[in-house]
């Protein structure tokens, strides 16, 4: 590609109505991440330099405020009246540059990949002043149908304008068009609303191309990439398409996932070789597992590292902050949030480890909580290299335990414990002999076990 500049517009000001949802459309999450951020982060992947213009309607202020955590450049404008797709374009006219190639993306469509934007930029970079992503759909009801003559895009009919022939064209319209730079706006400013809709269609263009002599394209993509999401059954059948795509990287990257589709993934999770993934594990954004780790059955991932040669699980939670040492073990019923677990360290039964720290080597007992909440404020808790925590202690931060300390059984520590000393925070036992039968009642002989 010569030019490597591009204008991205993506379209997001739909209220997606048949979601029946308090959320804007584009913000319904796939793979743990908005609709509307694939397509972002889509676009960061395409070859050359991305501008982006996105659209939104009025008042989609939580849209607006994801942009510009996500696509801090971006440039957004508001569609104050849904109008139709060409309506929406031309909401964002200050952005549309004619020096550069423009491709618009719609913000509900989160599975079209960077190599597949890449191939209809090439379209245009081989001789096309037009050129739209088109699939092979299963059912193409709903979709616009591509009208072809041989290899030459005629026009682009939209479902309810479509005649009974038309309708049986299976060729569909992504959504996804790309206009050699300079054509946009004039091509845009052309399109009517005499239509079943009463809609500016943004499909018009084609039609509107062709008679003005322009030389329009249809680059063929597989449906998995362009389902558009309408509805909640589609956002599910995207939320498959997207696991299978994760999924399969994931094994390609040289991870074994013993039954992958009892996986699920973030668009960011990142597992690297020999991971072993044991059934029916769950990630949450953020996520990154290092080589040669191994999470067991039913765990759930959000937020945390897990280093090398440690595993997790089964049944473990890791929330936010948890940074999982090499080689430490995080054991069944252990969550870990904000805490980071050094080398080597052990959480192996029944634990809660917050906003802490748990130095390498060290042991924590079956059943410690670190009580890391008063009520009002969040405290640390930092457990020193080599430490023994005896099992079912409570540590109430804000506390330190020393390098080497052993905390007794059933402690509660509220006090800080010196490297190397042994600690004991628990009611001392005493025995009375005989004292049985004194406090149940009954004679306390052979005889009267059952
Ligand atoms: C659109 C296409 C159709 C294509 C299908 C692919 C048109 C006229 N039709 O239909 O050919 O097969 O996508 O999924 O383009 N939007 C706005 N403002 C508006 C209207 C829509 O921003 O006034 C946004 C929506 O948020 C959405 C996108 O544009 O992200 C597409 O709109 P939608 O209503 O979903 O169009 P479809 O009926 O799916
Ligand atoms: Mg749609």
């Amino acid at each position: 590609m010569t030019d490597r500049s591009c204008l991205y517009v993506v379209l997001a000001a739909g209220e997606g109505t048949r979601m029946r949802s308090a959320l804007p459309k584009v913000m319904h999450p796939v793979a743990g991440e908005p609709m509307l951020g694939h397509v972002l982060e889509t676009i960061g992947e395409t070859t050359g330099e991305a501008s982006i213009a996105a659209v939104i309607g009025p008042g989609m202020d939580g849209v607006r405020q994801f942009l510009g955590r996500k696509s801090p450049s971006a440039s957004v404008h508001v569609q104050t009246e849904r109008l139709g797709t060409a309506h929406a374009v031309l909401a964002a006219r200050a952005a549309l540059a004619a020096d550069r190639d423009t491709i618009v993306l719609y913000g509900d469509t989160p599975l079209v990949t960077a190599e597949t934007i890449d191939r209809l930029r090439r379209a245009l970079a081989d001789g096309a002043d037009v050129a739209v992503l088109g699939f092979d759909a299963a059912d193409p009801s709903g979709y616009g149908r591509l009208i072809m003559e041989g290899n030459r895009l005629l026009a682009i009919r939209e479902e309810r304008d479509a005649s009974g022939e038309e309708k049986q064209i299976t060729f569909c319209n992504s959504g996804v068009i790309a206009f050699k730079k300079g054509l946009i706006a004039e091509l845009l400013d052309a399109i009517g609303n005499d239509n079943a809709k009463g809609e500016y269609y943004l499909t018009d263009a084609i039609e509107i191309a062709v008679a003005r002599g322009l030389k329009t394209a249809a680059v063929a993509c597989p449906e998995a990439e362009v389902q558009g999401v309408n509805t909640r059954a589609q956002l599910a059948s995207a939320e498959a398409a997207m696991q299978a795509r994760l999924r399969a990287a994931a094994l390609e990257g040289g991870a074994t996932l013993v039954a992958p589709e009892t996986v699920f993934l973030s668009r960011d999770t990142r597992i690297g070789q020999d991971v072993l993934i044991e059934p029916n594990v769950f990630f949450g954004p953020k996520s990154t597992v290092a080589d040669g780790a191994t999470v067991r059955a039913f765990s759930h991932i959000e937020g945390a590292t897990v280093a090398s040669g440690a595993v997790v699980g089964p049944y473990a939670r890791l929330r936010p902050g948890a940074a999982i040492g090499e080689g430490a073990k995080i054991g069944n019923f252990v969550e870990v949030k904000a805490a980071t677990v050094e080398d080597g360290a052990k959480i192996n039964h029944l634990s809660y480890v917050g906003d802490a720290r748990v130095g390498a080597g060290a042991n924590v007992g079956a059943g410690t909580i670190t009580c890391n909440y008063d009520g009002h404020n969040k405290h640390h808790t930092d457990i020193g290299a080599g430490a023994f925590i005896g099992s079912n202690s409570a540590l109430v931060a804000p506390v330190s335990i020393g390098e080497g300390a052993y905390v007794a059984s059933g402690s509660v520590i509220t006090k800080d414990v010196a490297p190397g000393a042994l600690a004991f925070g628990r009611a001392r036992q005493t025995e009375k002999p005989g004292g049985a039968e004194a406090v149940s009642g009954k004679p306390n002989s052979k005889d009267s076990q059952g």
